[in-house]
């Protein structure tokens, strides 16, 4: 079984995708500084880290701009930083903005569609989705050439597909019939169309008033000499992506549905001919006993301690856990069945939430295990 830190040897991009709340902003922070200890120059892309991750990584503010980690910080913690770790946190209203300014032919076209109040309202929605500017920035970032890796968080999607599919939806909404209508009317479509939205429009100016029509067609005017621009740079994201220097990581919890949804989105990205490199299975229960070492009777010593009513109920609640810990491993061994791979690192359920570096490192004790090293903290010795 391989660590991350073997799966990502001579990637440049690594995308941390999954469900919600599964810990995918976590362990993109974890695995940003694991590498950035191990030498690399690393900047992690994260989206809505709770506020005292993002406290602690010191981004106080959305920036859109990668603020390096003060590597100080980790020194108090024990861990070396050889390389550099920055880290960003994803604008994806701003970063829709630098691209129509990168798209746009001349200063006057950027401000035209920046200034229209179409095109705030559109690039708010779409940016409201997330994925594709996360994508963008990742691009973006990669052209610049300024990192050795690119560690990816992506948003809280209902599902983890949603990301795959942004880059398409992207480019379904750019080349939609509808737009196009509006943009280049031309033939018999266009009388059609011209008749209709003639209707609409008037119906509209009625409601809304003159100025946003002319809103409307401004904007449509401006951004159809963008077009291009957009589709192009799509493809080549889509490429990126796609590049075997690129690695998804799918991050999961040990759960059954969590579990299912791992497996179909591994699915998804074979399919997709995209760059599968493991799987993060965590919070997952730990068998206990093997946390104590083997052998012990606990009942026995637990009533010895706490007395036989406490230390009954304690062992109730040590039943209970090993339940849900029996539950787990064989989930995790579906899900090593089913995806046919070894690649399958387990991080545990630790007591406490993720919000500093201490726990990124606490963390990264699992994601960097050798193989040996695994086995003394599976066991409880390490
Ligand atoms: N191994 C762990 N043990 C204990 N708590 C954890 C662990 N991993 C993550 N957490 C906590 O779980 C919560 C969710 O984690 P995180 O924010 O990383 O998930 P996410 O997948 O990014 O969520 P979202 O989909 O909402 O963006 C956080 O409070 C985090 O501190
Ligand atoms: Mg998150």
């Amino acid at each position: 079984m391989p660590s991350v830190g073997e799966i990502l040897d001579g990637k440049r991009i690594c995308i941390c995708a999954g469900s919600g709340g599964v810990g995918k902003t976590t362990t993109s922070a974890a695995i940003a500084a694991g590498m950035a200890a191990r030498g690399l120059r690393v900047c992690v892309l994260t989206i809505d880290p709770a506020k005292r991750l993002a406290d602690s990584l010191g981004l106080e503010e959305l920036g859109n701009e990668a603020r390096q980690v003060d590597p100080a910080l980790f020194a108090e913690q024990g861990v070396e930083i050889k390389g550099e770790l920055w880290a960003m946190m994803l604008d994806a209203k701003a970063t829709f903005d630098e691209l129509v300014a990168r798209q746009a032919p001349d200063e006057e076209a950027r401000d035209r569609v920046l200034g229209n109040r179409i095109y705030q309202q559109i690039s708010s929605a779409l940016a409201g989705s997330q994925e594709y500017m996360a994508m963008e920035k990742l691009f973006e970032l990669h052209t610049e050439d300024r990192f050795d890796l690119l560690v990816l968080d992506t948003p809280p999607t209902r599902n983890a597909l949603d990301f795959l599919d942004a880059p398409k939806r992207l480019t379904q909404f750019i080349e939609g019939r509808s737009l196009r209508v509006f943009m280049k009317p031309t033939g018999f479509a266009a009388k059609v169309a011209g008749r209709g939205a003639s209707v609409a429009l008037s119906v509209f100016k009625r409601i809304v008033g003159f100025d946003l029509i002319a809103d409307l067609a401004e904007f449509f005017n401006a951004f159809s000499g963008m077009v291009d621009g957009f589709q192009a740079r799509a493809r080549r994201v889509n490429s990126l992506l796609a590049d075997h220097r690129t690695c998804f990581l799918v991050v999961c919890g040990p759960q059954g549905e969590p579990v299912d949804e791992a497996v179909y989105f591994h699915r998804k990205l074979v399919e997709a001919k995209l760059p599968f490199g493991g799987v993060i299975v965590n919070k997952v229960h730990y068998p206990a006993e093997r946390l104590r070492g083997d052998g012990a009777d606990l009942p026995a010593v637990l009533a010895e301690r706490l007395g036989e009513d406490l230390g009954g109920r304690v062992c109730e609640n040590f039943a209970d856990y090993q339940a849900l810990a029996e539950r787990d491993s064989r989930n995790i061994d579906r899900l090593a069945g089913e995806l046919r791979t070894q690649a399958v690192i387990r991080v545990p359920h630790l007591d406490e939430d993720v919000h500093d570096l201490a726990g990124l490192a606490e963390i990264n004790r699992y994601l960097f295990a050798s193989a040996e090293q695994r086995e003394a903290l599976a066991a409880g010795r390490a």
